[in-house]
Formats: C-alpha cells, structure tokens, sequence
C-alpha cells in the first residue's frame, strides 16, 4: 500500500512542494516493510551500488562501496543556521540563514532530476513515547532510504501521529541528478557537500554526500543537533551517549549512560562481555551512540535509544574485541567499505583473522598482504538491526525509557587522566565533562595535543555550547535523584608508549565499581580530581593487575595537573562571558585543590 494514503494535508503539501524544487523523475512513499527493505536492495543491486555476500557465510548481507571521496562525516561542511551568530556558538561553523537559503535554492533545484525521491516517515524513539520524536526524510539514495530502514523506526503509521505533533522536515538529495538519461554511477554524490542545520525552523537540508551522518538524518543531524536545540527548550537532554544496563548475581540493575567522542570506544562498552571473575554479572544494551534523557514524574532521569540500529565501525572488531558485534554482523548486515574476500565474505585490519593471500579493496581493486593500504577504509562501518545485537536489553523500546543512575565521560587521554574518578557533585561533574578532551591520533606520549570535546558533543551541539553548559547545570533543580557523574579513560600510556589498561571486556571492573559506588556500597579515596577508588574495592579476579600498575594508572601528577588547568582557560575564554560562571569557579577550586596540602590526597568519603 503507498503509505502517503495516511499522510495529512500538511505531509502532502510540504511533499509536493519539495517535489517541484528537487524535480525528481518519481515520488515513493515508503512504509518500512521487509518487502520494501528487499526491493530497496535489488535497486541497489543493479545500479551496482551493493553486492550481494556469499548466502551461507552471511545470510541475506551486502557490501557496499563508497565514492572515495565520501568516506566520513565532513564536520567543515557542517553548518549551524541560527538567526544570530552568537547562538551558534564559537564551535560551530554558522552561516546567515538567508544567504544559506539562497545557496541551497540553487543547489537543490532539480538535483533528483532523473532519479525516484524516496518519502521517509521515521520515529526517533519508540512511537507512543512522550520521549520520540518524529521526522520526515526526502531523499534520492536507496541506500539511504534502506539504511533509514535499518537505523529508525520508518512506518505509514507515523503519519497518523502527525496530527497532533510537528515532524522535522529532512531533505537530503546526493546531488547528482541524471540529465536525459545519462547512465548512473554506483555511488552518486557531489564534491561540493553542505550539512545544514535551521535550529530556528528544526529543519535539515543535506546536499551531496550520501555517508553515515552526513545522510542519515535520523543520526547526528536530527537526534543530536536539532534534538539538543529542542532539548534546551523543553527541558531534557540529547547526547551522543552509549545506553547500557548492569546487573549483579543477584538481580540487581541498574542503567548508566556514557559519551565518548567518536571512535573512541561506545559500541564497544556498549556490548561488553563481562570477563573472567564475573561470573552471573550481565550487561545489557540499551544504545551505543545516541541517548535522549528526560526527567521522569518520580524524579530521576529517563533514557531511550532514539535509534533503532547500529551504524558501528567494523576495523578492530574482533570475536576477542567486540563479540557481540561480531556476532551481529553474520547475518542482514550492510558492510560499508570493507575488503571484500575472494569466496564472497568480508575482512579487515584488526578482525582477528590473517589476511588472505588475495582480497577486493574498499576501493574495488586487487589487494594483497604487500599492498601498501589498507584493504577497508578506517571508517568502514556495518548496519544492523538493534534487534540482532545478543545482549539487547529487554527495556531497549520501552516507551518509559530506563533510568539513568551514572553518567561517565571519557576521552582518549595518553597522560594526566587517571582510570576512573567521580565528581564531587553535579556542578563538578558538568565542569569535568565541559572540559573533557581527547586525542586524535595515537600521538607520542606526552606530545599529543588535546582537542577539547565538551561531553563528545563538540560536532553536534544545535546551539552554543556555553548555553548547554548552562543548560546541563540548570538540570540539577529538575531532577531529585541526580546520577553520579564519573570520568574514565581506558587509554593511559606508560613510558614505552603502551596503553596501560587492558580495557575492552575489563573495563567491568570499572562498571562494577560504578554500581557499587551508585548502591552506597564501597567508600571512596578524595583527590584533587574527584573521588577514587581503593585499590581493594576493585574486583581483581582473573586479572594479574597489580598495585604498581594500578598506582601508575591512578597517579595524579601535579605539574601535569595544573597544565591542564591553565589549559581549560582557553577553553573558557573562547566563548567570552557567556560560559556559566560556575565553571569558572570549579576550575578555580580544582587549581586550589591541586597546589594545596596531602590532607586532600587520602580522606575517604
Ligand atoms: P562512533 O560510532 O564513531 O560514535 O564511535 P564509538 O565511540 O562507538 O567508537 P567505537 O566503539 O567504534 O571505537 C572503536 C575504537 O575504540 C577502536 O579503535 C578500539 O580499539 C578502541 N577501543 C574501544 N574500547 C577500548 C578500550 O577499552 N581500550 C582501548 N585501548 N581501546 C578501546
Ligand atoms: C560518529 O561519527 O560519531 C558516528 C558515525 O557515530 S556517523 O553516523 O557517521 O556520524
Ligand atoms: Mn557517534
């Protein structure tokens, strides 16, 4: 049935009105079907855009192969549109909204021409939740309109909701119309690429990239930069935050929601398998990117997974890194610009399995163990249904969302950041996350400059950061049982250059630690960075991790420390007076803490 059978007259109108710029070739209102998801696929299968996988190593999967050009996120390309400059913030790349309206008018004017325009209802969160949001994608990708599919609740029956709620209107074209008749590429985009968000209008135009976040509006554009400016206005919180569960032996749970900047380890914390010496212990997950949380009516914060799928980086996910995503991938997977093997299977870097003598690259040419690059691109992703993942928890579409009880940052810091410490209170805790930081590159000890990542939002605050720093301390007076705020970094280097932690399936040990300190169970050494554990309250079974290895993981050095301070400064002074005061004075008293006497350095609270 074409669903636009159950679209008001304001879908119908905004459609066709869209349809007479973009000048597509044909209109087709998608319902969210498997049967629709299938001929989705053969489209793509006879453009060349996807190739079919071998059927009995990966059920019903595909490979796809981007133009080499369009490989990631172009976060330059990226543009916030509010009316003042000012309310976009020093972070953000802003453009009058007038002038942007004039460029995308050209560009736009009959860039479907000779291609379908596909019409994507889509429910960010589950439909009935007074948490969801719902969004209307236009586009000329059937990859997209498939992995739309896969990533976001795409259903005719959204359109009944929008009778009563607003959408957020999508328009992404790949820019590549086809004029008379001119034979396809397989992987149509355009050089020039503008991401542009109206935060005003909570409106999104997408042109010429058809990658990842760049075309997925659901993702970066929808749920994090429009949904943080609505957000702001009603009260609650849209983060790029992992959502998981953890419960003990004895059946006690709790959720905790975690950011960390891009490639820097969600999806894996996300899916962690507790290791040896957590026997009856089970994580559960809820989301591995994208969290969006609101006070409930008894007073805690509640979190959904706006997202219905993973859009995961495949390089480094081994059967020993990452399990349970292995374990999603063998079946209804879309890989993206991995190697392609020759019996029709994938591969690549860090997958646990030795390279074979011959492969396709993500590239499409021959491949072998001497080739000088890397035969997937560093950003292969793959995507999947949440519903496949092994350890979904059971709450991942409760309407309700789960309650949060620990918020945990954290970057990728090679010194000065210890293991784990916890915020002294709320206040301090936002201080911690606004001024959290992380390396790019896997950069020489000590020698690594630190791009500053407030909360691993810096990409995909709608609005100026200064106000959500605000935003997020004003959150203390909404809610009565405030989680606890921790820091993490699994990424310290010793001397040589090696990561200290083991991480991946240990980093339990920390998560443990975190449900203990939430259940008032274990005391806490003060330090001047926050609340530390003791070595002894750490579950050490089936790890040789001794007490000199987690001293020099847990160090705090002074010198280091008070760089860091002066550091933020720049930080701060970039957004003039509009940063919160209150920031301010917590780096302030972390310099005090730092320069003053021992007293600090061993009290337990
Ligand atoms: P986006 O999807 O881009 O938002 O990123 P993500 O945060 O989900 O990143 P992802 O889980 O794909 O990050 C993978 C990277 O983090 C790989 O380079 C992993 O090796 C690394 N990583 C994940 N967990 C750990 C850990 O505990 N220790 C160390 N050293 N590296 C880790
Ligand atoms: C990220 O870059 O943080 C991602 C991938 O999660 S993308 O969806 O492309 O933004
Ligand atoms: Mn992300």
């Amino acid at each position: 049935m074409d669903s636009s059978e159950k679209a008001g007259d304001k879908v119908i109108e905004w459609v066709s009105s869209m349809a007479e710029i973009l000048k597509p070739d044909s209109v087709h209102w998608c319902n969210g079907s498997k049967s629709e998801y299938h001929s989705l696929c053969s489209v793509m299968l006879d453009s060349g855009t996807i190739m079919k996988l071998n059927e009995e190593k990966r059920p019903n999967s595909f490979l796809a192969r981007s133009d080499p050009m369009d490989v990631a996120r172009v976060e330059d390309r990226t543009f916030i549109c509010s009316k003042n400059k000012e309310d976009a913030g020093p972070t953000n790349n802003w453009v009058d909204p007038e002038e942007m309206a004039e460029k995308l008018g050209v560009l736009f004017d009959g860039s479907m021409r000779g291609r379908k325009m596909y019409v994507i209802p889509f429910s960010m969160g589950p439909l009935g939740s007074d948490i969801s949001h719902i969004g209307i994608q236009l586009t000329d990708s059937p990859y997209v309109a498939a992995s739309m599919a896969i990533m976001t609740r795409v259903g005719s029956d959204i359109l009944l909701e929008l009778a009563e709620k607003e959408f957020v209107p999508c328009v992404h074209s790949v820019g590549a119309p086809l004029e008379n008749g001119e034979q396809d590429v397989p992987w149509p985009c355009n050089d020039i690429k503008y991401i542009v968000h109206y935060p005003e209008d909570r409106s999104i135009w997408s042109f010429g990239s058809g990658y990842g976040g760049n075309a997925l509006l659901g993702k970066k554009c929808f749920s994090l930069r429009i949904a943080s400016v609505m957000a702001r206005d009603e009260g609650w919180l849209a983060e790029h935050m992992l959502i998981l569960g953890i419960e003990n032996p004895e059946g006690e749970k709790i959720y905790v929601a975690a950011a960390f900047p891009s490639a820097c380890g969600k999806t894996n914390l996300a899916m962690l398998v507790p290791p040896e010496g957590f026997d009856g212990w089970k994580i559960t997950t809820v989301g591995d990117d994208i969290a969006w949380i609101k006070p409930g009516a008894d007073g805690r914060l509640y979190a959904i997974n706006p997202e219905a799928g993973y859009f995961g980086v495949v390089p480094g996910t081994s059967y020993k890194s990452n399990p349970t995503a292995m374990h999603m991938m063998e079946r209804d997977t879309i890989f993206t610009n991995v190697a392609l093997t020759d019996d029709g299977d994938v591969w690549w870097e860090g997958m646990g399995v030795d390279p074979p003598d011959h492969l396709i690259d993500w590239k499409g040419n021959d491949w072998t163990p001497k080739s000088p690059d890397a035969a997937a691109h560093p950003n292969a992703r793959f995507t999947c249904s949440v519903q496949q993942c092994p350890s979904v928890d059971p709450e991942w579409d409760s309407p309700e969302g789960v309650p949060i009880s620990a918020f945990i940052f954290g970057g990728r810091l090679s010194h000065t950041f210890p293991l784990v410490f916890q915020s002294f209170d709320w206040k301090h805790g936002v201080y911690m996350a606004a001024t959290m930081g992380s390396e790019g590159t896997a950069a020489a000890v000590n020698q690594a400059a630190i791009r500053r990542d407030p909360m691993a939002m810096l990409p995909f605050c709608g609005y100026n950061m200064a106000d959500y720093w605000a935003h997020w301390l004003s959150i203390e007076n909404e809610v009565q049982s405030l989680p606890g705020i921790y820091r993490v970094n699994w990424f310290r280097r010793d001397k040589e250059g090696n990561f200290i932690w083991p991480g991946f399936g240990e980093n339990m040990r920390i998560l443990k630690w975190i449900f203990d300190r939430t259940k008032n169970k274990v005391k806490a050494n003060k330090s001047p960075f926050g609340y530390m554990p003791k070595h002894e309250d750490i579950n050490w079974k089936g790890l040789s991790f001794g007490r000199s290895e987690f001293a020099s993981i847990m160090d705090i050095n002074k010198k280091e420390g008070l760089d860091e301070v002066e550091a933020q400064k720049e930080l701060f002074d970039r957004f003039n007076t509009r940063a919160p005061k209150e920031l301010e004075l917590q780096r302030e008293a972390l310099r005090e803490r730092l320069s003053g006497g021992s007293d600090i350095w061993d009290s337990t609270s």
